[in-house]
């Protein structure tokens, strides 16, 4: 397979912070290696559109703090077509890119191996989404960063929670994933999550005020995941307190777009570090269609079909904590 030369990069899909930190090591860690680099601008949009300019040392310097992507990033339906992604390739042909590096999530890996697959482009894909739900990887460039931010803010929901002795909802994001909700919960010491990974068939939200939370305590947090293919969100069960628990004074914060942006973590920022600069290593060693994770503190090559299958479950253990914790 002949050496790679030119890179391109690109970001896609929801921003997660840290993905700066991602461009910035894969740029430097190319240019260490001799190659020439390309960043693409709006994700796949800026491929079909030839929005493209050469980075240098200089274009990532001091951006490892900053949250976003300075690349922006889209979520392209013309991508989704196969004249979109033949229009796409024309644009790698133009600047002689012969490997791509993607960060983003399950749709935006979903986009790179289609690109892979139907014009043999070698791709390398980097997690970056703050839901954490790609698959053969513990964590996803953005996901700390957000958990940390919903913490910082269900903090001082709890306040005034306590000051009023009301049940809180707070919807945080992860479309079809728990992992913020769950993790977010042990971290404020609510008193529930509901989660889209309750495979018990049980109501969830009867089974948390069936537990008599509020006999012993004032206040209650619930932590609910935004609602994905599951229904629900906390406005859905919000309206089910008042229309079932009447007794209870019931309010809803949905966190939205808050969570996704702030500088990263420092955990965020070395783990885009490391990944970005395992993307060009993996990429010295002809490796192609592969996702870079972390699998027990350890780079992993992670291929495209396994990382998007969409089966990450959350561990039972976490669920157990929270239940024990919750009395
Ligand atoms: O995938 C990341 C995410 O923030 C999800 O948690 C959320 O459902 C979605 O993106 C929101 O997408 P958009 O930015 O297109 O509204």
């Amino acid at each position: 397979m002949a050496r790679v030369k030119t890179i391109g990069i690109l970001t896609s899909g929801g921003d997660a912070p840290g993905m700066n930190a991602a461009i910035r090591a894969v740029t430097r860690a190319a240019i260490v290696e001799g190659y020439k680099v390309f960043g693409i601008y709006r994700g796949y949009e800026g491929l079909i559109h030839d929005d493209v300019k050469e980075l240098t040392t200089e274009s990532v310097s001091s951006t490892i703090q900053r949250g976003g992507t300075f690349l922006k990033t889209a979520r392209s339906k013309d991508f989704m077509t196969e004249e979109g992604r033949a229009k796409a390739v024309e644009t790698l042909k133009k600047y002689n890119i012969d490997a791509l590096v993607v960060i983003g999530g399950n749709g935006s890996l979903t986009g790179a191996q289609m690109l892979a697959m139907e014009h043999d482009i070698r791709c390398i894909g980097l997690p970056g989404t703050v839901d954490n739900d790609l698959a053969g990887t513990e964590h996803t460039i953005g996901y700390d960063t957000a958990l940390n931010t919903i913490v910082e803010a269900v903090d001082k929901i709890r306040d005034t929670a306590t000051s009023h002795n009301r049940i809180f909802l707070v919807e945080c994001m992860g479309r079809d994933a728990g992992f913020l909700a769950q993790n977010s919960a042990i971290a404020v010491g609510a008193e529930a999550a509901i989660i889209p990974e309750d495979q018990t068939g049980q109501d969830q939200l009867a089974a948390f005020i069936g537990r008599g939370i509020r006999k012993s305590k004032n206040s209650s947090i619930v932590m609910v995941s935004e609602s994905g293919k599951s229904g629900g969100g906390a406005m859905h069960y919000a309206e089910r307190v008042r229309n079932e628990y009447p007794d209870f004074d019931v309010r809803v914060s949905i966190l939205g777009y808050l969570q996704r942006g702030g500088t990263p973590t420092a955990y965020d920022r070395i783990l885009a570090s490391r990944m970005g600069v395992a993307a060009i290593e993996a990429l010295k060693e002809g490796q192609r269609n592969i996702m870079i994770g972390i699998q027990h503190g350890e780079i992993v090559y992670v291929p495209f079909s396994r990382a998007i299958k969409q089966d990450k479950p959350l561990s039972k253990e976490l669920i157990h904590v929270l239940d024990v914790l919750s009395i």
